[in-house]
C-alpha cells in the first residue's frame, strides 16, 4: 500500500516530467570531436578544430610540424600525436572517396589551393567571412582573424554554425 508521502512524490515527479519549462530546452548537439586525447591537446589554444575541414593532406601537413606551429611549439608525446594523427586523418574531409569532395578540391586547385593547413584559407570558408554581417561582427568583437570559430560560433564545437544565440542585433 502506498504512503501519503509516496504518493505525493510520486505526483511530483510527474509533474516535474511534463512541466512545460523543460520541454523547451535546446538539446545540446553532440561534439563533433568526441576523442578525448585530441579534445585535451588540440582545445588549449583555441576550438578543438573538426576535422573534415581540411584534408588528410593538410592534416598531415600540421601534425608534422607540430613544433613549429603557426608560430607556437605545440610539440606532443610521440604517442598522443600518433593517435591525434589517426583520428584526424580517419574524419579528414576526403579520407573516404567521395564524389562532392572531388568536386571540391578540383575547384580549389583551379585556385591554386591545395591541402591548406587553415580552414580560413579554404574558398568555402572566405565565401561566408567577407560578407557586411561578417565585417561588422569581427569589428564588433575586436577578432579580426577568423581563426578561432568558437569567438564568434558559440557551438561551433557541437557543429552549429547557423546561428549567433542571440548577438550583436545583426540577426
Ligand atoms: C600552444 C597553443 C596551440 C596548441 C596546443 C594547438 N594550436 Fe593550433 N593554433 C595555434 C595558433 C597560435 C594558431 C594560429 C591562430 C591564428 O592565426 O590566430 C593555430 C591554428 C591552427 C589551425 C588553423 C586555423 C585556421 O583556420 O586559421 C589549425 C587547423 C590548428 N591550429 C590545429 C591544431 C591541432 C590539430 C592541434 C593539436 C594537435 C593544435 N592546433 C594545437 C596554437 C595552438
Ligand atoms: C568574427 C566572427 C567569426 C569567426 C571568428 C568565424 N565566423 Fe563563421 N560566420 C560568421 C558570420 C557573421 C557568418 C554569417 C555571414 C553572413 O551570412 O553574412 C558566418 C558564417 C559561417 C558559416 C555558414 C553558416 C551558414 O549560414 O550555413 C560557416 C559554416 C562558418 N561561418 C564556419 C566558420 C568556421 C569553421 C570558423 C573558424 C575556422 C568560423 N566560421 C569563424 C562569423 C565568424
Amino acid at each position: 500500500m502506498f504512503s501519503k508521502i509516496a504518493i505525493i512524490v510520486m505526483a511530483g515527479l510527474l509533474m516535474l516530467d511534463t512541466s512545460p519549462g523543460l520541454a523547451e530546452e535546446v538539446p545540446d548537439f553532440p561534439l563533433t570531436v568526441q576523442d578525448e586525447i585530441t579534445r585535451k591537446e588540440c582545445g588549449d589554444c583555441h576550438m578543438v578544430f573538426p576535422p573534415n575541414r581540411l584534408t588528410v593532406g593538410g592534416w598531415t601537413k600540421i601534425m608534422g610540424d607540430l613544433g613549429n606551429h603557426f608560430g607556437e611549439d605545440a610539440s606532443l608525446t610521440p604517442k598522443n600525436a600518433k593517435h591525434i594523427k589517426a583520428y584526424l586523418l580517419s574524419k579528414a574531409m576526403d579520407a573516404k572517396k567521395r564524389v562532392p569532395v572531388e568536386m571540391t578540391l578540383k575547384q580549389w586547385k583551379k585556385k591554386g589551393i591545395v591541402d591548406p593547413i587553415r580552414i580560413t584559407e579554404t574558398p568555402n570558408w572566405q565565401r561566408h567571412h567577407t560578407t557586411r554581417k561578417y565585417k561588422l561582427m569581427s569589428k564588433e568583437l575586436k577578432y579580426m582573424n577568423g581563426s578561432n570559430c568558437i569567438i564568434c560560433h558559440k557551438n561551433a564545437e557541437r557543429g552549429m554554425y547557423e546561428e549567433f544565440p542571440g548577438l550583436y542585433g545583426l540577426d
